[in-house]
């Protein structure tokens, strides 16, 4: 392809110009040709060169448009319908070697309360479009108008990180368990590594950290107290909240096949409307109630 110059660019204005005014038959002009009159012909050029320019920069817009619409849509490429609650900020991450945080610490009331009220809207109700949306299945909800226990995944990941701390304080959260149970509270503590993993890799946060020198060590101190951009989480709990079920209650979730497998006799999946410690069943199904 030849290489486009200044000189070029000269020739092609003087040709497209001239060609327009040409090829456009004085009646076709219309109205300009009335305004026009009997003024001079350059002006008329001129005005034609106006509306030449005028269609040249509609027709950029209207491209820049589509381009912008097509990337805004690709940037989601997996539906969910808590994406109208999506609001983006700015958060400077809390990042000293001892940060003061309600969900640190030893075990304590009031550290299992901080954690169990970022985790409580993990069940939610969703209608079966929502489902079919992203190709989905899931259990009906009993007396609702065709709704769908779901959940939002960041609601499975704190759970995750939670029970991750909590193995940090085995002793103290899982006491006194059979070699069975040691078993799978480690294969479940591995599924939360692994979903955690997954999660870091997905989201890959880009925003940078930094280096320091401190006067009192001759290494080089991380910093990682920059800002993120982040979804703000307040506007997902509450869009969650707002979808909630309990699905501890008991009876909500009952199994229609193997009753006697789960509970016997009446198919209740929690009937004292909680899960148990471990969290995991020979098959490694997904918990659905926390403990
Ligand atoms: C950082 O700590 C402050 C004070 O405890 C708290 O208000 C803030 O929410 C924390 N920021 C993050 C991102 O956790
Ligand atoms: C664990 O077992 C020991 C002895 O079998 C018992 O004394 C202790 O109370 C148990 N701890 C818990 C938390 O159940």
């Amino acid at each position: 392809m030849a290489k486009y110059t200044a000189s070029d660019a000269d020739t092609y204005q003087d040709i497209d110009c001239e060609t327009t005014d040409a090829l456009l038959p004085e009646s076709k002009i219309g109205d300009a040709s009335v305004l026009a009159g009997n003024r001079p012909r350059a002006f008329r050029g001129n005005l034609t060169c106006f509306f030449v320019l005028q269609l040249f920069l509609i027709s950029i817009y209207t491209t820049t448009f589509f381009t912008l619409r097509r990337g805004a849509c690709e940037a989601s490429l997996v539906y969910s319908p808590a994406a109208s609650a999506v609001k983006l900020e700015r958060v400077r991450f809390n990042a000293t070697l001892v940060i003061e945080s309600p969900y640190n610490g030893p075990p304590s009331k009031e550290v299992d309360a901080a954690w169990a009220a970022i985790i409580d809207n993990m069940n939610i109700a969703v209608p079966k479009s929502d489902l079919d949306r992203v190709g989905a299945a899931s259990i009906r909800i009993p007396d609702t108008d065709n709704m769908y226990f779901a959940g939002l995944s960041v609601f499975h990941e704190l759970h995750c990180l939670k029970r991750l701390r909590q193995y940090t304080w085995k002793e103290h959260y899982f006491p006194n368990m059979s070699a069975n149970d040691e078993r799978l509270n480690r294969l479940h503590t591995d599924h939360c590594l692994e979903i955690l993993r997954q999660a870091a890799m997905c989201r890959a946060d880009i925003s940078l950290f930094t280096l320091q020198w401190s006067e009192d060590s001759l290494l080089p101190r991380a910093d990682f107290s920059q800002e993120h951009e982040c979804i703000n989480f307040d506007a997902i709990y509450r869009w969650a909240g707002e979808r909630r079920v309990d699905a501890g209650r008991p009876g909500i979730l009952t199994h229609p096949l193997h009753a006697s497998h789960i509970t016997p006799n009446t198919g209740v999946a929690f009937p004292d409307g909680k899960g148990d410690k471990v969290g995991g069943s020979e098959d490694m199904s997904p918990v659905v109630v926390e403990d």
